[in-house]
């Protein structure tokens, strides 16, 4: 696939790290094709993050996603779904690796500063999810 979506999460926007992993994801050969501030609402951010609606920290999650604006972004490259899941590094900014962008901005492993999608269908879904087709280029 050629395209994925990302957001730079609350943590970072708060940070202003939004320039600084932007040009990260540039340098890195990726092109924006779609991108917009805006600021999820409870409903949202319970259905974009509704797989993990089980979970234990999912109120805590959609707290987080809600606190404040994000960056959202599609972006596109070869190969991108995995290459940019390498380029943010594992969930946990601890067991990220060394340059990834949640080893240099992510607080914790909620706060983890970047969202990847994690496969085709769920980039597609995603942009559509955030984008209308005339905001992606
Ligand atoms: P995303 O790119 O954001 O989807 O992250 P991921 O694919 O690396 O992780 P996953 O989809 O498993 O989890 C989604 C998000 O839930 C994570 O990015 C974290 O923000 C949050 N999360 C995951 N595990 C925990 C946890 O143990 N505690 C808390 N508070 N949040 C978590
Ligand atoms: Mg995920």
């Amino acid at each position: 696939g050629k395209r994925t979506f990302t957001m730079i999460k609350p943590d970072a926007v708060e940070a202003g790290h939004i320039g600084a992993i932007l040009e990260q994801i540039t340098a890195s050969g990726f092109k924006i094709v779609a991108l917009k501030m805006t600021q999820m609402a409870t409903a949202d951010a319970q259905e974009f993050y509704a797989v993990h609606n089980e979970r234990p920290f999912f109120g805590e999650l959609v707290e987080f996603m809600t606190r404040g604006p994000i960056v959202a972004a599609v972006l596109e490259k070869e190969n991108a779904v995995e290459d940019f899941r390498a380029l943010i590094g594992a969930t946990n900014p601890e067991d990220a690796a060394d340059g990834t962008i949640r080893k240099k901005y992510a607080k914790s492993v909620g706060e983890n500063a970047v969202h990847g999608s994690d496969s085709d269908e769920n980039a597609k879904i995603e942009a559509s999810f955030h984008f209308a087709g005339r905001e992606m280029f």
